[in-house]
């Protein structure tokens, strides 16, 4: 019985690979492009369900639109002229571009003949990710996207973490942004295609943060409070930046603190030490009132309130 099947099933395909059929695709042949252009709706007969699915693609505007050259439109348009691949019915060689067979370097190439020009992306080739070989669609399902927005590969912070484990464990810990529970995303802070830097040198920024305004940092979007200009800048806050005193994922301090006390966080630098600081004589020490034995000294912040900055008082103090 297998075996009669089984003779069934390869006498069906030995028929198929003798006559190639060119018939349904003679005409389509003849009438290919110089480059060897042949339209879309041949490659219904063979990917059914990926033609099929095409038109909720952000893609099929290029059919749509009816204006584009055959080398920008549709399926051609990323995978290259498909008369030899219809001559051959078929195979991964006899199309110019069939993504299974391509390096990171060379689908990134192929993504952007059309998405170079976006800002987003001018960088792209610098980032982090291109640097380690992690290309377009490492992150973005053309054809099996579960998420119509931006056909990324999976819902997003599930798409990140598959490659950041460790990231999921900070945004677990006691104090945290809520991106496990949905109320923000990677995305608020980090561009995954890079992120320039608006300096002479046309730099990029380290770890791909985002910016708010010019070159200000992601937080300054949501926590709108702390941006200043402030009569009296702390600089700590102003020019060291906001993950000097708190991560940006989670802490086991309260308040995203790096440290488990505010005064552990404040000595670091107001120690004398070193030698910056105003007067050249180290960061100002706290007067010596300060009685740093008694708890009633031990948080700063319960006198110095104004700590990101305060347009009245030089110590912070209201
Ligand atoms: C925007 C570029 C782009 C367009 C347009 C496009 N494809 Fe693809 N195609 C890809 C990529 C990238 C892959 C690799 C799999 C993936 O990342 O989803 C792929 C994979 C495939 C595969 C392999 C099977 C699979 O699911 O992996 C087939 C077959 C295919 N495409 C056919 C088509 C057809 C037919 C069209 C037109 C209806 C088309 N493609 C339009 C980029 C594109
Ligand atoms: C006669 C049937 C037939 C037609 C028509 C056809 N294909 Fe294919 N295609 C195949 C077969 C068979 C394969 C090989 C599948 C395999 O080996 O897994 C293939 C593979 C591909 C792949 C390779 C995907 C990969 O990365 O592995 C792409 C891309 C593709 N086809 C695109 C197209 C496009 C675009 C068209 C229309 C211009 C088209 N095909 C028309 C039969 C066809
Ligand atoms: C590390 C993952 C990752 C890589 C690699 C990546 N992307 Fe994205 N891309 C994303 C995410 C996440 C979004 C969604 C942003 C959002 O939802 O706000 C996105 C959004 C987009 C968008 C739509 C929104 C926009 O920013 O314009 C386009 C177009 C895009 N990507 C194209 C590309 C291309 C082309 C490449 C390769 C050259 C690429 N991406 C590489 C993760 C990635
Ligand atoms: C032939 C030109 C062309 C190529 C090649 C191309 N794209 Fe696109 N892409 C477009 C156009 C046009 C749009 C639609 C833009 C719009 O919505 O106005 C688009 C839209 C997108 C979007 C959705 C943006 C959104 O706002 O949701 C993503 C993601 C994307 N492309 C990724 C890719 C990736 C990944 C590749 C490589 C596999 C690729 N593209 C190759 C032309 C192209
Ligand atoms: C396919 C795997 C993969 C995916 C998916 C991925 N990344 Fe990455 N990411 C990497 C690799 C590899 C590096 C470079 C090596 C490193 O620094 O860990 C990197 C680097 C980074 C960096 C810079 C780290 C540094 O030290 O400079 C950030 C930030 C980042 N990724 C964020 C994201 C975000 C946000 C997403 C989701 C939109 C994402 N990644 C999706 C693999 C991935
Ligand atoms: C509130 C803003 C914010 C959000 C949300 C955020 N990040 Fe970050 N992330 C940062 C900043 C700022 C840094 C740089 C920290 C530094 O350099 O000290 C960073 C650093 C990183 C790094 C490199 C350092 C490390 O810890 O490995 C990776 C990887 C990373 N983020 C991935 C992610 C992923 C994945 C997500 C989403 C699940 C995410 N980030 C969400 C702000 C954010
Ligand atoms: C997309 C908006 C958004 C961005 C960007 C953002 N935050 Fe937040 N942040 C919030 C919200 C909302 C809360 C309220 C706490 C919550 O979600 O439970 C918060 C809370 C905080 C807290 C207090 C946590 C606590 O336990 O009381 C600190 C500190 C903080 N953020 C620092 C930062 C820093 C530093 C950055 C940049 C690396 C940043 N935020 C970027 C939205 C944002
Ligand atoms: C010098 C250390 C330091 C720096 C740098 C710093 N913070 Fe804070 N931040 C604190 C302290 C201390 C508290 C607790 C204040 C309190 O208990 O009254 C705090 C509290 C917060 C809170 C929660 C309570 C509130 O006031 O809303 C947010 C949000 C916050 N910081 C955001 C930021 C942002 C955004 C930046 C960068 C622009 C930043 N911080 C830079 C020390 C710092
Ligand atoms: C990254 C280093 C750094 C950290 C951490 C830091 N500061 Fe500062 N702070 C400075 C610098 C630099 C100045 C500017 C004055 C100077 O040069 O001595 C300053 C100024 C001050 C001033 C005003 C001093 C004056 O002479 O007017 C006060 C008050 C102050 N900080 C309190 C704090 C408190 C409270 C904390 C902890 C929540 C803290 N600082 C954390 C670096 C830091
Ligand atoms: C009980 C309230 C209180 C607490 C708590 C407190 N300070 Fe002060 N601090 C002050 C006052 C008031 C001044 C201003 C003294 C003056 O004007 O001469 C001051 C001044 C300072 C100065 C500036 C000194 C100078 O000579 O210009 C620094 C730096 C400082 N404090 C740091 C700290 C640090 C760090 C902590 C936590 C370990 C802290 N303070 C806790 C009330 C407090």
């Amino acid at each position: 019985m297998v075996q009669i099947l089984l003779y069934l099933v390869l006498a069906g395909t030995r028929a198929f690979s003798q006559t190639p059929s060119p018939g349904p695709f003679a005409d389509a042949i003849a009438k290919a492009s110089p480059e060897g252009y042949v339209g879309n709706s041949v490659c219904r007969a063979c990917h059914p369900n990926i033609y099929q699915n095409f038109f909720r693609n952000p893609h099929q505007k290029s059919i749509l639109s009816g204006k584009e050259p055959p080398e920008k439109t549709g399926c051609e348009g990323c995978h290259g002229p498909g008369r030899k691949h219809l001559e051959a019915s078929g195979g991964k060689t006899t199309i110019p571009f069939a993504f299974s067979l391509m390096k990171p370097a060379e689908a990134l190439d192929r993504c952007l003949t059309c998405h170079g020009k976006d800002f987003t992306r001018a960088d792209i080739r610098r980032s982090s990710h291109s640097q380690s070989d992690v290309a377009c669609n490492n992150c973005h399902s053309i054809h099996n996207s579960p998420v119509p927005k931006s056909l990324l590969a999976r819902q997003q912070t599930a798409l990140c973490y598959q490659c950041h484990p460790g990231v999921r464990a900070q945004f677990s810990m006691p104090s945290r942004h809520r991106v496990n529970e949905g109320f923000m995303n990677c995305t608020d802070c980090h561009n995954p295609h890079g992120t320039p830097a608006p300096t002479w040198r046309a730099g990029l920024r380290p770890r791909m943060v985002t910016q708010a305004l010019a070159n200000e940092e992601p937080c300054l979007k949501c926590h709108t409070d702390k941006r200043g200009p402030f009569a009296f800048e702390h600089a700590a806050v102003r020019v060291d930046g906001c993950e000097t005193c708190h991560f940006p994922h989670g802490s086991p301090n309260p308040k995203l603190f790096r440290r488990a006390t505010t005064f552990a966080l404040c000595l670091e630098c107001h120690n004398g030490a070193g030698n910056f600081g105003r007067n050249g004589d180290g960061v100002t020490v706290q007067a010596p009132f300060h009685d740093l034995r008694s708890p009633r000294f031990q948080n700063c912040t319960t006198c110095h309130f104004r700590i990101h900055g305060s347009n009245a008082d030089s110590r912070f103090l209201r």
